[in-house]
């Protein structure tokens, strides 16, 4: 059966390989514990401490995050308008952001973040005003 899209984020973890004499590795595969296909692939890297990124959500977009290293604080609006806050700084958890959520981002000096996204990039499917998010959202 294929997984659950959900329509909140939710925290899931991945499986985690190994032992702290050899390291490990974890893994993500689609249907197992990717509920879409990966179309693009992107991190970011050396953000400052002081600032905070994001201020957006996306109308098809679906995500799945995870700091490979250090920790980054997401802030996030649902659909329905709940807001959360999410911790990640273990390598093996990753954040499920469906389209319509409300992203504020912080991260730590040293924090890399990995995204694997459902679609390529487009700018057309941006929400970056918070008005028109809340407008679009009554719809
Ligand atoms: P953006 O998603 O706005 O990052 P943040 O919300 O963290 O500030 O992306 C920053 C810039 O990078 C923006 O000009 C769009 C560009 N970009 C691409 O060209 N391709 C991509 O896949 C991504 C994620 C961003």
């Amino acid at each position: 059966m294929p997984l659950q899209m959900g329509e909140v984020p939710y925290l899931l973890e991945f499986p985690s390989i190994g032992n702290s004499s050899e390291g490990y590795i974890s893994i993500g595969e689609i249907q197992k514990n990717i509920p879409f296909s990966i179309k693009r692939v992107y991190w970011t890297y050396f953000t400052p401490q002081n600032i905070t990124r994001g201020y957006h959500a996306h109308k098809a977009l679906v995500q799945i995050i995870i700091a490979v290293c250090g920790k980054i604080v997401f802030t996030t609006e649902d659909k329905s308008g709940n807001k959360r806050e999410f911790v990640l700084e273990q390598p093996n958890t990753g954040l499920y952001l469906p389209p319509f959520t409300w992203r504020e981002i912080k991260f730590s000096h040293n924090a890399v973040l990995l995204c694997l996204a459902s679609e390529c990039y487009s700018e057309d499917d941006y929400i970056r005003n918070y008005n028109e998010y809340i407008e679009l959202k009554k719809k």
